[in-house]
């Protein structure tokens, strides 16, 4: 079925993408707010996290950030500068509920109902994430995901901030990237809270689909419209070679990675081979009669985040470990009995300063296999990027030709999909601002924007010059001249 779609003619040699294809950025909140004890907003596991020592390289914190909190206003007129048809943002929880729970806070609320304004007000379409990994500390004090309590409390957030702004916000995400929250937080610790429990992180995962499952019939309870969407991270992931042993690495890798994730939601039930594989682990006693149902509400729109391939090789370097330049960061498995045995490689080719391999034709795969393997609503590109060691140029420009050049080719990639077949709406890049990467800190530099991060100072970098015209054309756009 893949190949068939695959092979499906493309559409008269146009490079141009779908009539309304959403050219969109992305941020998420403690990236980029900063106002980290401003208007009442309480801590989140990020704040408690990034200040453990040796978390983060070079000890970075949200406190600051982009200060995005405060300059807003500058940021959505760069938006609508550089043409950008929606800005994907998220709400801080800790901002709306400081401990988790109870009445809403009027002042979180008001932040964003003024970002949402502003973003109105300049004709791009607020695209509202509720929950991109800032859990309260308060709530992660009470067991944090893998207590089932925190999901219900999750509906309740999602319902109070649809309540205020479900009359100006059509698009709602309720969840970004469950692997992530769950393994990396949970498993290998890379990320907040830092746990290393496998057998909880299981649960955290589970909590977190059935999260945003109850959040999204809060939300539909709620007036208006509203448009749910659910972002995962993908990949597309090969085996070393055909040994047996490295097609199984394979198998459990794109198992636990993709499947688990996808069937939940798409199909409401959990891969019966990932199942087994994690028994060792838990027994999933805490998967209750109902849930998958819960889980698997209709979805709008499906997000995919692509960043990258990952090649599984049996007897590779165990997974898990805290990020630097030897360790793949964030791509490894977590470290569950048997992962020993499952590992990856790394191939020669092109990789970005995280150390991700580029692979864009993965990206076309990605999004073939979910709309033939699965019965998929429409798909959004909700995050892609690459982060480069991008500097400030003498002319005073800042001439990322190499996030060109990957922008470039994962929108051709999406280009491919939708000649292939596949409902593909928008992209969002990921990032809008250069902002706090997790537990690499300032060190990695996403944005199309660049920032001085003692200054605050914002500078257009080339590629954004190259998408705000690609997003004019609704096609990628020519690449510019390498230097003479
Ligand atoms: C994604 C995250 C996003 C950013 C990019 C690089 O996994 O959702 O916040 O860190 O990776």
């Amino acid at each position: 079925m893949t190949d068939q779609l695959l092979t499906a003619p493309a559409p008269s040699g146009s490079d141009a993408l779908p009539d309304g294809f959403l050219w969109g950025a992305a941020t998420a909140a403690y990236q980029v707010e900063g106002a980290a004890a401003v208007d009442g907003r309480g801590p989140s596991i990020w704040d408690t996290f990034s200040r453990t020592p040796g978390a983060v390289r070079g000890g970075g914190t949200g406190d600051v950030a982009t200060d995005h909190y405060h300059r807003y206003q500058e940021d959505v007129a760069l938006m609508a500068e550089l043409g950008l048809g929606a800005y994907r943002f998220s709400v801080s929880w800790s901002r709306i509920q400081p401990t988790g729970r109870g009445r809403a806070d009027q002042r979180g609320l008001d932040f964003y109902r003024r970002l949402v304004d502003e973003l109105l007000g300049h004709g791009i379409e607020p695209w509202l994430t509720l929950y991109h990994w800032d859990l309260p500390q308060a709530l992660e004090d009470a067991g944090g995901w893998p207590a089932r309590e925190t999901a219900q409390r999750f509906a309740d957030y999602a319902g109070l901030v649809h309540t205020a702004l479900g009359d100006r916000v059509r698009t709602w995400t309720t969840v970004n990237e469950p692997w992530c929250a769950a393994f990396l937080g949970y498993a290998s610790g890379e990320h907040a809270p830092g746990r290393q429990e496998p057998a909880a992180s299981l649960r955290a995962a589970h909590h977190l689909l059935l999260g945003h499952g109850l959040a999204s019939q809060a939300i539909r309870a709620g007036a208006g419209d509203p448009a749910v969407v659910l972002s995962l991270n993908l990949y597309r992931v090969e085996p070393a070679t055909a040994e047996p042993a490295d097609l199984d690495a394979a198998r459990r890798i794109d198992g636990l990675q993709n499947r688990y994730f996808l069937d939940a939601v798409l199909r409401g039930r959990y891969p019966a081979d990932v199942l087994a594989d994690v028994a060792p682990v838990s027994d999933l006693a805490h998967v209750r009669e109902g849930d998958l149902a819960t889980i698997a509400q209709p979805l709008d729109a499906l997000g995919v985040n692509y960043y990258s391939r990952l090649v599984a090789k049996a007897g590779a370097a165990a997974a898990g470990g805290r990020p630097g330049p030897a360790a793949s960061g964030r791509l490894l498995a977590p470290a569950f009995p048997g992962s020993e045995t499952v590992g990856f490689v790394r191939s020669a080719s092109h990789r970005t300063a995280m150390d991700w391999e580029i692979d864009a034709g993965g990206l076309a795969d990605v999004l073939v296999r979910i709309a033939s393997d699965y019965p998929a609503p429409p798909l959004y590109v909700t995050e892609n990027g690459a982060a480069f060691p991008d500097s400030l140029s003498a002319d005073g420009r800042v001439h990322d030709r190499e996030r060109t050049g990957y922008l470039a080719a994962h929108l051709a990639a999406c280009r491919d999909a939708v000649a292939a077949g596949v409902d593909l709406r928008g992209y969002f890049v990921w990032s809008f601002l250069d902002n706090f990467e997790w537990a690499w800190g300032y060190d990695m530099r996403f944005g199309m924007v660049y920032v001085d991060f003692a200054t605050q100072r914002r500078v257009v970098k080339d590629s954004a010059l190259w998408y705000a015209e690609s997003a004019r054309r609704n096609a990628p756009a020519p690449l510019p001249d390498a230097p003479g």
